[in-house]
């Protein structure tokens, strides 16, 4: 016999359930989309962030920010102190500019555990953040473990830059609850979260992404499932022609970031930009972009492979196009 959860599929049914209670109470559809995404995202309290570098650190740093119970996990313990270390300094550079206090500090702090397993880090997840590392192999295995080792309510989100997120819903049983939740970096600072439908994603998914998303005073646009989504088609292929204009001695660093800069109102330039995202990340999607629309515009300049070959990857590194 088919009971509840299988036939309504798990949260599903109680978003149904919110539903029909609201329609009852207030019988006014308008009233009806504020009412459901606050019931809805009231019962996800405990988020797991998977990877803890650049985005992974923000991430967490943003939610427990909001309120919201975080589990911090990455297989490196070495990212981990250093992730807590960069939390503390953040919150530090907020409390400089009035926007939080001391309390909010310690409370922020007090909120973020961290793991370097993953089944012990999502074993009480109600939705996660996938950020670890730009690769598809290790995207695809890590949402086929997060399917095995999360309750079945858990939406499972990837903040990958480009990769598809149709492609890694297949790597899981539950392709309905699994989204691109893009966020910017740095991750506390940036407004933009870019919500990505996958080809299955259900609507009750994007509904709560859309108004977890608000919660944390961010703003949501969403984007179909195609390469690079919008913000990484439109944003690489200008720092790959900045590396070109490198590369070819059009002009040196300073001078090509110094143009984008004061002539067309960027607050930083595309090099330093690029430093700041990471040259293996921006390496990554430009392979992503190339491959995906077999469109020779979106092939990496040579300088930004041997740059990643030879370790320099920007501010993480210590080295990219600057130093640091
Ligand atoms: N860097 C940016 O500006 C930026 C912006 C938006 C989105 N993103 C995306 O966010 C994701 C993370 O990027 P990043 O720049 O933070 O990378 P990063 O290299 O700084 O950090 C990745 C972390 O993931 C960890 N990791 C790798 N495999 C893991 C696994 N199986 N389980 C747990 N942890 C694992 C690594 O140890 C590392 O600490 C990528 O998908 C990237 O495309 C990056």
């Amino acid at each position: 016999m088919m009971n509840a959860h299988s036939a309504f599929g798990g949260w599903a049914f109680f978003l149904h359930l919110a539903r029909v209670l609201c329609c009852i109470g207030y019988g006014n559809s308008c009233r009806f989309v504020m009412f459901v995404p606050y019931q809805y995202n009231s019962i996800m309290r405990h988020i797991s962030i998977i990877g803890s570098g650049t985005m992974g650190n923000g991430i967490a740093h943003t939610f427990a920010q909001f309120g919201f119970d975080v589990s911090l996990v990455d297989i490196n313990p070495d990212a981990l102190s250093k992730a807590l270390l960069t939390i503390a300094d953040n919150l530090d550079r907020q409390i400089k500019k009035g926007t939080i206090t001391d309390s909010d500090k310690l409370h922020t702090l007090g909120r973020i555990a961290t793991y370097s397993s993953v089944a012990d880090g999502v074993k009480a997840a109600d939705f996660v953040v996938e950020a670890a590392t730009e690769n598809e192999a290790v995207k695809l295995g890590l949402f086929a473990e997060l399917d095995r080792l999360c309750p079945a309510h858990t939406i499972l989100a990837s903040n990958t830059s480009s990769i598809s997120i149709t492609k890694i819903a297949s790597a899981t049983s539950r392709p309905d609850k699994v989204i691109g939740m893009h966020f910017m970096n740095p991750v506390p600072v940036m407004k933009l979260v870019e919500v990505i439908k996958g080809y299955a994603t259900s609507v009750d998914t994007i509904t709560t992404i859309i108004a977890l998303s608000k919660q944390l005073d961010k703003v949501p646009v969403e984007s179909n499932d195609y390469p690079g989504f919008v913000a990484n088609r439109i944003l690489m292929p200008m720092i790959n022609e900045a590396i070109y204009a490198l590369y070819e001695g059009v002009a040196d660093a300073e001078a090509i970031d110094t143009v984008m800069k004061l002539g067309m109102a960027h607050p930083m330039g595309p090099l330093q930009l690029a430093d700041f995202i990471g040259l293996d990340v921006c390496l990554s999607i430009l392979r992503v972009l190339h491959s995906g629309f077999g469109n020779p515009k979106y092939a990496p300049c040579p300088l930004l492979v041997n740059m990643v070959a030879a370790g320099k990857l920007g501010r993480k590194s210590g080295q990219g196009f600057y130093r640091y």
